[in-house]
This record gives structure tokens, C-alpha cells and sequence, in this order.
């Protein structure tokens, strides 16, 4: 496990947004501290040449005291190496903090996002996350790594060459920072707007991941359609808003440099011009100008380096909103309420359970019907009808409106979250595998060390046993892009021995079927019917032939139970039941006809 329990980075974050970024130092102060000293160290040294120039031309060339001379060269050549070991300490150091910093920001959004709840996850693009995972958060490194010393060394620099030369001569030194108010100035100008054309640069290149992501991850779809040209045109579409933001982006760094670099040599020009003036009345002696040419050029340069500092500041703080908004949202509490020790039983009841996601466009309405332990209930319905989101109920993935869900008698909400989930087994539409073996993928999620042989009964139950022991690497072959690809079938097999391992007293079959041909589904059908035995189920599907043994059958339309009952009284009745029955069993006899027809 990463530690992410070093900081808790939540607690400090800040809408004032320096405020949270000084906050996220936390532990790495002392650090920032030594290479700022450092960094005051190079800029002193560098400041102690140019007085040493002056010592040099005034007091050791002029007076003829050359025996001095090689005293004077082995003191430039000390301060250089002093200069130089310096500003490398505080890069090192600098560096190095920001990296832990950035490390520690990471792992804690990873952290974070896993545990944000299904409706975060729903509502949020992955192009989005990634985007704030990796490029935010690299910003805000650059902001530690860059910025936070720099301006140390500008602000150093600034004070100890101005005292400088304001010892070599009062006046002079005050003239020379009347450019201060105008590069600041249009430093926080530009700040603000690159602001602006930051975030929306940010928010575009977030909307060509999801693009790209998109596209990558239905790549078959893509090439199914020969939908490649129109995907292309699109990507070009987003690259091309993508470039145009980030030319305009460009465009405020690019116009901030000329402005500020026109004060500054105006500044430097006027010293200069003064202070030969002053050489010249001989109220400034040659040495003294010779190290205030240097000195002027020390005092504009971090001045000119400030603007820059505040301009590119914003890219971090921008990035440091985006991070801190995701890391403002709520996580899911898993462990509020009871965990029984001795498990559920699994009698479920809902009574007038009412549910939306959002306010206004009811899902479902008034939903009561109860089941017990081990039962199964089939959910028969037109797509959209509501099914998936009533079945999300009971993980409590989301919570109801109105109306109380009772698992043994006690409502959902007394149970945790985690607890719940422990107990619920769920087989989906869409059988996700992750990219490692088969026996990681089937023995996912399980807290306990399990025997070969319970895996292989697993998937034994799941009729996929055979199958993996066909493969290179038997239950060691790796699944996905850089190994065997599954059929859909048989990932959904392979998830149903996943469900098997967990041994869940509840089970949600949700269109676990559909997207298998016939003579698959009838192999997952008997798999699945393992999968049931004592087992509260909850099946949905779109062929009555698998619904048919369920012990309640709810139709559905428009998130209201339309009809219940068993199969027999449902067929009995006069109703959609009866007409999705007979339409289904005319195609069937029909398709039967043909296939003897085509026999004969
Ligand atoms: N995360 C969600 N946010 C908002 N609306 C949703 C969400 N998931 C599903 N819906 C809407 O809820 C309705 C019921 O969907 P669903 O429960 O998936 O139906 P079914 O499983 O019966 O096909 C649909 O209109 C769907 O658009
Ligand atoms: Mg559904």
C-alpha cells in the first residue's frame, strides 16, 4: 500500500490558492529553506565579484600594488566555484522536493478517486481525470520545482545587489529601480490574463484525451464503421481549437517579454548613462562604475526573472484549482454503519422506493415488492426502463429518493457500504477483465488466499475450466492487449467464476446474456445457473426463456412494475408479458422451421 497517510492533503486545501500550495510544502519547509540560503549564497557570491572588481581596479591596479594581483584572481576563481556549488545545491534541493511533493499529490488523487462514489465516476469524463492526474499535477511540480525557489533567488538577489549598490553610491542606486511599479505592474497585467487563456487551454487539452481515449478504446467500433476518416476529421476539429488556445496562450508569454524587456533596458540605460555622468564629474570613482555596470545588469535581471516568475505562477496555480476541486469532493464512506458478523440472509423488500438521479426526471417511481432468501427475481423491461438503476440501489451505488429498501428487515443505510458490497455479487452486460492472468482476474477482490483447486472448481461451475487449460499458460495467460483475447462468452464466464470465488449471498445478473450468440448463452445460462442455486438473484434480461424459472417476474416500463407474477400467471394474463412471450416464441418456432427447411 502507497502511504498517502503522510499528509492529509484534503484538510489543506485552500481557495486561496498560494495559501494551499504553501500548505502542500508541508514536510518539505526546511528543504525550500536550505535552497533559498543556498540560492542567497550564489547571489552574494556573485555580488562579492563585482566588488572585488572594484577593490581590484581602484585600490590594486591604480596604487601599482601588484603583488596583490594573484590574491585578487584566486578570490574571483573562489567565489565562481562558491557561486557555481551553490545555485546546484538549492537545484538539487528544490527538485528534489518538488518531485516528493508532486509524488505525494499523485498518489493521493489516485487514493481519492478510487474512493469517490459511482455518481463522481458517472458524471466525469476519464480523458478529464487523467488530465488532472498527470499534466495538473505535473504543473504544480513545476511550480515547486521552478517557481517557489526562484522567487527566493529573484527576491535575494533583488534586496542584496540593491544594497550593494546603494553602498557604492546612495543616488545612483535609487535611480536605478524606478522601473520596479512598471514591470510589476505589467507583470500582474499578464498574470491575470494568462490566467484565463491557461484554463481554457487546460480544459481543451482535456477534451482531446477524452477524445483520443474515446476513440482508442472503441477502436473496433471505429473500424467496424470505416468511421476512420470522420474520427480523424474530429480529432482535428479539437486538435485545431486545442492549437488555437495554445497560441493565444503563447501569444500573452510572447507579448509580456518585449514590454518587460523594454523597461529593463530602458532602466539600464539611464544607470549607465548616469553613472557615467558621475565617473565623469568624478563624484564616482572608475571602479566603483565598472562594478555598477555589472551590478545594474544583477538588479534588473531578477527583476525581469520576477514578471516571469508571476506570469508562469499561474499556470501553476490554475493547475493547483483543478487538482484541489476533485480533491474537494466527497468520498464515499464505507465503513458508516453495522457489518454484521454473521452475514444476511438475503430477504429484500422495497417499499415505495422512488429514485432520480437528477431533480425533476423521475427513474423510478414507487417501486414495492419483497422476495426471500435465495429466491429469484427476474426484472423484464424495454431498455431505459429503469432496471440497471434499480438493481444499483442495493450496492448502494446511489441512494433512493424516497421509500425504504429492507435487507433482513433492517433498512439498507444501518449496513455499510462495504459490508453491502462484500455481500452483493454482481455480473454485468459488459464483462470487464483487467490486463493481468486469468487466475489475478478470477481471483479478484478477495481478501483471502484461495487454493488452486477452489479456482479451478470455480471455473469449472463457470464452464470456462476446459477453456483456460487450452490456453499457452493456462490460468498464468495473460488476458488482453498483451495476451490471449477472450470472446465475449468467455469473459463472461470468466466474471461469473470471479462471482463464484466471492460467494455472494445476493447476486445481480444484469443483461449478463445479451451479448452472446445462442449456443454460448445456453453454456453461460447453466453456468449461471450455479451461479444462483441459494442465492437471493436479481436477473434481467430480454429472453423469457432465461426468465422464465424465476420465482417473480416484475415487467417494467417507465420505472413502474407493470405486471408481476410467475411465469405462468404472467403468460395467463392479457398483457405485455403475454406479447413478448408470443413474439419471442413465434420468431423461435419460426427460426426452427427454417433451419429444418433448410435441412431437408
Ligand atoms: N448515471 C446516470 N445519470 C443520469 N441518468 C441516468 C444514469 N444512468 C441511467 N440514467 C437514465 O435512467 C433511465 C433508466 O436507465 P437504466 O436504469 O439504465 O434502464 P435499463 O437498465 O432498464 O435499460 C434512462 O433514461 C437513463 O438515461
Ligand atoms: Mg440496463
Amino acid at each position: 500500500m502507497v502511504n498517502t497517510s503522510e499528509l492529509d492533503i484534503r484538510s489543506t486545501i485552500s481557495n486561496n490558492r498560494l495559501k494551499g500550495l504553501w500548505n502542500l510544502m508541508a514536510g518539505y519547509r526546511w528543504q525550500y529553506l536550505a535552497a533559498n540560503l543556498a540560492l542567497g549564497g550564489s547571489a552574494l557570491s556573485k555580488t562579492f565579484t563585482y566588488l572585488l572588481l572594484r577593490y581590484f581596479v581602484d585600490d590594486v591596479l591604480t596604487p601599482g600594488v601588484y603583488r596583490l594581483v594573484p590574491l585578487v584572481a584566486a578570490g574571483f576563481v573562489a567565489l565562481a566555484v562558491f557561486e557555481g556549488s551553490m545555485t546546484f545545491a538549492s537545484g538539487a534541493l528544490a527538485s528534489r522536493s518538488a518531485e516528493g511533493i508532486a509524488r505525494r499529490l499523485r498518489n493521493y488523487l489516485y487514493d481519492h478517486i478510487q474512493h469517490l462514489p459511482f455518481s463522481f465516476h458517472a458524471g466525469t469524463s476519464t480523458g478529464e481525470l487523467i488530465e488532472r492526474c498527470t499534466s495538473d499535477v505535473d504543473a504544480v511540480r513545476r511550480f515547486f520545482a521552478d517557481q517557489a525557489v526562484n522567487v527566493g533567488r529573484v527576491v535575494l538577489l533583488f534586496i542584496i545587489n540593491f544594497t550593494a549598490l546603494y553602498s557604492l553610491n546612495g543616488k545612483l542606486a535609487l535611480t536605478s529601480i524606478i522601473v520596479v511599479p512598471f514591470v510589476v505592474a505589467s507583470a500582474i497585467y499578464f498574470f491575470k490574463r494568462i490566467n484565463t487563456a491557461y484554463e481554457k487551454y487546460q480544459e481543451q487539452e482535456a477534451v482531446l484525451s477524452t477524445t483520443v481515449q474515446e476513440n482508442l478504446t472503441g477502436v473496433r467500433v471505429v473500424k467496424a464503421y470505416a468511421r476512420q476518416d470522420f474520427e480523424i476529421g474530429k480529432f482535428e476539429t479539437v486538435n485545431e481549437t486545442k492549437y488555437r488556445k495554445g497560441r493565444h496562450l503563447m501569444m500573452q508569454h510572447a507579448l509580456f517579454w518585449p514590454i518587460s524587456d523594454i523597461f529593463c533596458g530602458m532602466q539600464i540605460l539611464a544607470g549607465t548613462y548616469m553613472g557615467a555622468r558621475m565617473v565623469m564629474a568624478n563624484t564616482l570613482s572608475l571602479g566603483s562604475f565598472l562594478a555598477y555596470g555589472g551590478l545594474i545588469v544583477w538588479l534588473i535581471f531578477p527583476l525581469r526573472t520576477l514578471g516571469r516568475m508571476i506570469v508562469q505562477m499561474s499556470t501553476g496555480l490554475v493547475s493547483y484549482s483543478r487538482v484541489a476541486k476533485i480533491i474537494q469532493e466527497d468520498r464515499e464512506d464505507l465503513e458508516a454503519g453495522s457489518s454484521p458478523q454473521a452475514g444476511i440472509q438475503g430477504d429484500i423488500q422495497f417499499e415505495n422506493v422512488s429514485f432520480q438521479y437528477e431533480v425533476g426526471s423521475p427513474i423510478l417511481g414507487d417501486v414495492s415488492f419483497s422476495c426471500s432468501a435465495g429466491q429469484a427475481i427476474a426484472l423484464l423491461g424495454s431498455t431505459g426502463s429503469g432496471k440497471t438503476s434499480l438493481v444499483n440501489l442495493l450496492p448502494r451505488f446511489y441512494e433512493v429518493n424516497s421509500g425504504t429498501i429492507l435487507l433482513d428487515g433492517k433498512p439498507l443505510p444501518e449496513y455499510s457500504k462495504g459490508f453491502l458490497r462484500s455481500q452483493i455479487g454482481i455480473v454485468e452486460q459488459e464483462p470487464f477483465l483487467f490486463s493481468r492472468t486469468i487466475r489475478e482476474n478470477i481471483t479478484y477482490g478477495l481478501n483471502r488466499s484461495v487454493s488452486d483447486e477452489e479456482v479451478y472448481q470455480a471455473a469449472r461451475s463457470a464452464a470456462i475450466h476446459d477453456v483456460i487449460l487450452s490456453f499457452p499458460h493456462g490460468y498464468d495467460t495473460l488476458v488482453g492487449e498483451k495476451g490471449v483475447t477472450l470472446s465475449g462468452g468467455q469473459k463472461q464466464r470468466v466474471t461469473i467464476a470471479r462471482t463464484l470465488l466471492k460467494d455472494p449471498r445476493i447476486l445481480i445478473l444484469d443483461d449478463s446474456t445479451s451479448s452472446v450468440d445462442l449456443e454460448t448463452e445456453a453454456v453461460i445460462r447453466s453456468a449461471l445457473e450455479n451461479l444462483m442455486r441459494g442465492r437471493t438473484t436479481f436477473i434481467i434480461a430480454h429472453r423469457i426463456q432465461t426468465i422464465m424459472t424465476a420465482d417473480l417476474i416484475l415487467v417494467f416500463d417507465k420505472g413502474a412494475i407493470i405486471q408481476r407474477g410467475t411465469h405462468e400467471q404472467l403468460v395467463a394474463q392479457d398483457g405485455m408479458y403475454q406479447k413478448i412471450y408470443h413474439l419471442q416464441t413465434s420468431i423461435e418456432t419460426e427460426l426452427e422451421k427454417e433451419v429444418k427447411r433448410a435441412r431437408i
